[in-house]
């Protein structure tokens, strides 16, 4: 297998102006994508200015991109039209800080003295002529409505739909494409779509790109039909994330969904680390991570790299090489929106609620333990295979070091205040002590923590379900909050010809000191988006054995708890 070591050798490039951009031709192998880490100017007079000050940033941006002659840059979710605040009630605010958009897919915004579109997408649709660069740029799009109108719960009172919604230009500024967000996370008073657009565009350079935002991609609507139905091979993804541990932080989600449907991917982050977002990436599906940033401070970012076209279901890797992968970090003069924030490292992150599941603590003791274990959640079984080294010496009384459990869930959960998600999951999990609840928390950046665990090689295995409504996907995380590299392991999910069921094996295949999770994480969707749902305790108790440790207790009589779920209006 083929993949890039990047991350230790990431480059800042100071380059000069150049005033021809190279386009990647229909014929390539690969073309060049940018994808940009943005903390966004939040406050201003008004909607309009706020959108058009983080349009000249976007711009600053794309002349950047140009030097490198990107064909493609995609900026993050809530990157230009933001500084609103959510209210299902009251909406008079909205309209100020959003756009009206063309009906047809054939409108040049640049100079056109018709267009309905605001100044900011006007100034973009210039720039991306004058650059001659597609651009994939969300915002929030609102559409006159009345009653005759069959959304999924009629016009408003204002008469107006408030949408989460993508817009692609292409290199003449032409609005080639706009998809809606369909999956909304905590987005009260924003509208959806009776059933999710399907959105996708075709590139003179002869790639055909899905596009979908953020939560959407825990979902099987649009995401995987854009994959399993439309052969989509590259997607672009804006996103505005708060990351979970342990399965869900940003960098981890956006490897995993790659990988599990070898796709490029090209994911841009809204950056704010002090409330847990922030994360781009560019992945080329089972050929590796082309360039991956965790901002664990804020900033200004952009990411290059050459992606190798999907053709025949083959990337020709050969042409890519590290050295065409760029990480370049803006400085104040050049984007202004970092000036005067407090320097804090990302913190908040939310955790899984991990009592309903099974777990059992990996008791390393000192030198090499070889541990081979089944546990079961609900009826679903999982088999660990572990041969790792504890290094005793390297403890003191006062060293901090990660605890692991073997944690299997198979159920629905609940994302709070949002919504549900069956999942299933055979998983590692990293603790900070002996305790349940310190699993999937992370000590401090500034601690002092020792690697006392090496990995030599974990096999995680399972039978899944091939039905249409699961989907598995391998999950890592090490403690620098990146994914492992499709180098450091294997996985294969194999269809048994006999059954409905699939298996799956999860390999770790080099030695690792760092690892905060390793996981088979599987969606239900048919779990998702319950209103009322009931969560029962799972008749396993927690396995015993040689390291039977401290446990949550589980009652043992079944108790259920009525969860009402805020659904979006
Ligand atoms: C928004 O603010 C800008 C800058 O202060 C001002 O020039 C403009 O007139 C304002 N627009 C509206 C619609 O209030
Ligand atoms: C709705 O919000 C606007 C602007 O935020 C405010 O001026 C107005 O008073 C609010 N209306 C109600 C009914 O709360
Ligand atoms: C157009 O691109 C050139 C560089 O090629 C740059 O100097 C100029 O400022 C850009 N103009 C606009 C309107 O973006
Ligand atoms: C209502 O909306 C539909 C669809 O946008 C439009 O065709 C129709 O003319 C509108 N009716 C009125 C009374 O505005
Ligand atoms: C851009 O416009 C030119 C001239 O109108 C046209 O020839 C070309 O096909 C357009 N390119 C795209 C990608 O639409
Ligand atoms: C997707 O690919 C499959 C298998 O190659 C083919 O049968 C199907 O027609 C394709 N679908 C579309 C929408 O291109
Ligand atoms: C891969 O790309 C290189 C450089 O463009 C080309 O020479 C080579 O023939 C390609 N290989 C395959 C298998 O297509
Ligand atoms: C910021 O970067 C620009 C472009 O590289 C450079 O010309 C300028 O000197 C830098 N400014 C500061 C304050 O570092
Ligand atoms: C976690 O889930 C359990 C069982 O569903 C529930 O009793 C508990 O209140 C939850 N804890 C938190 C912090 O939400
Ligand atoms: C742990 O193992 C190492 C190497 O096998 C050995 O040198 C050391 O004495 C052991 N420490 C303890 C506390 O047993
Ligand atoms: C995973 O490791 C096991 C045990 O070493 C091996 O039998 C299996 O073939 C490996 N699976 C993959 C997909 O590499
Ligand atoms: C299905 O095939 C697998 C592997 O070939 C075998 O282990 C299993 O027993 C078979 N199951 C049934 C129900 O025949």
């Amino acid at each position: 297998m083929w993949v890039f070591k990047l991350l230790s050798s990431v480059i800042v490039l100071v380059i000069c102006c150049q005033l021809t951009f190279k386009v990647s031709a229909a014929d390539e192998f690969s073309y060049i994508g940018a994808v940009a880490e943005y903390h966004p100017v939040l406050t201003g007079d008004n909607g309009t200015e706020i959108a058009n000050e983080n349009a000249k940033n976007f711009i600053t941006m794309m002349a950047k991109a140009a030097e490198h002659n990107a064909d493609i840059i995609v900026f993050p979710e809530n990157g230009l039209t933001v500084g609103f605040t959510y209210s299902k009630e009251n909406r008079t605010m909205y309209p100020s800080f959003s756009t009206f958009l063309p009906d047809d897919n054939a409108h040049v915004p640049c100079k056109n003295s018709e267009t309905v579109v605001i100044e900011a997408l006007q100034s973009l649709s210039c720039a991306a002529q004058n650059y001659s660069m597609y651009v994939v740029i969300n915002l929030m799009e609102m559409k006159k409505c009345n009653a005759s109108e069959t959304e999924s719960h009629g016009c408003p009172s204002d008469g107006l739909f408030f949408y989460n919604t993508n817009v692609v230009l292409d290199r003449n500024g032409t609005i080639i494409s706009r998809y809606r967000k369909f999956n909304l996370f905590a987005e009260p008073g924003v509208d959806v779509t009776s059933t999710a657009d399907v959105a996708s565009f075709t590139t003179d350079f002869d790639v055909t790109f899905g596009h979908f935002i953020c939560f959407d991609i825990l979902f099987k609507e649009p995401a995987l039909t854009l994959v399993k139905d439309y052969n989509i091979t590259d997607i672009v993804y804006p996103t505005h994330w708060f990351s979970e541990m342990p399965y869900l932080t940003t960098l981890q989600v956006q490897a995993s969904w790659s990988y599990a449907n070898d796709v490029n991917f090209l994911a841009s982050s809204f950056n704010n680390p002090s409330s847990g977002s922030g994360g781009s990436g560019i992945y080329a599906g089972k050929d590796g991570h082309l360039i991956t940033y965790w901002p664990e401070y804020s900033s200004n970012a952009l990411l290059v790299a050459t992606v190798p076209k999907l053709i025949n279901g083959e990337r020709n890797v050969s042409l890519v090489s590290s050295t065409s992968a760029l990480y370049y970090a803006f400085n104040d003069s050049e984007i202004s929106t970092l000036v005067g924030l407090e320097v804090i490292p990302q913190r908040l992150f939310a955790q899984e609620n991990l009592t309903l599941f099974t777990t059992s603590e990996l008791d390393f003791v000192n030198g090499t333990t070889e541990i081979s274990k089944e546990v079961c959640n609900r009826e679903f079984c999982c088999s660990f295979h572990v041969n790792s080294n504890f290094a005793n010496e390297s403890v003191t009384e006062t060293s901090k070091y990660y605890k692991y459990r073997i944690a299997v869930f198979n159920g629905i959960r609940l994302y709070p205040g949002i919504g549900t998600g069956g999942i299933q999951v055979c998983s590692i999990i990293s603790c900070t002590d002996a305790t349940l609840e310190s699993c999937g928390t992370r000590f401090a950046v500034t601690d002092d923590v020792v690697a006392a665990t090496v990995f030599h090689s974990i096999v995680i295995s399972g039978n899944f379900s091939t039905d249409a409504d699961m989907a598995q996907m391998p999950s890592s995380l090490t403690t620098d909050i990146l994914p492992l590299n499709p180098s450091d392991f294997s996985y294969s999910a194999v269809d048994y010809e006999n059954s409905t069921d699939r298996s799956i094996v999860y390999n770790l295949t080099s030695s690792t000191s760092n690892l905060l999770t390793f996981a088979i994480f599987g969606r239900n969707f048919s779990g998702d988006w319950k209103e009322e749902i009931v969560i029962e305790e799972p008749t396993e108790s927690p396995t015993t054995g040689a390291s039977a440790g401290v446990h949550v207790p589980y009652s043992s009589i079944a108790v259920a708890i009525t969860f009402l779920v805020a659904m979006w209006q």
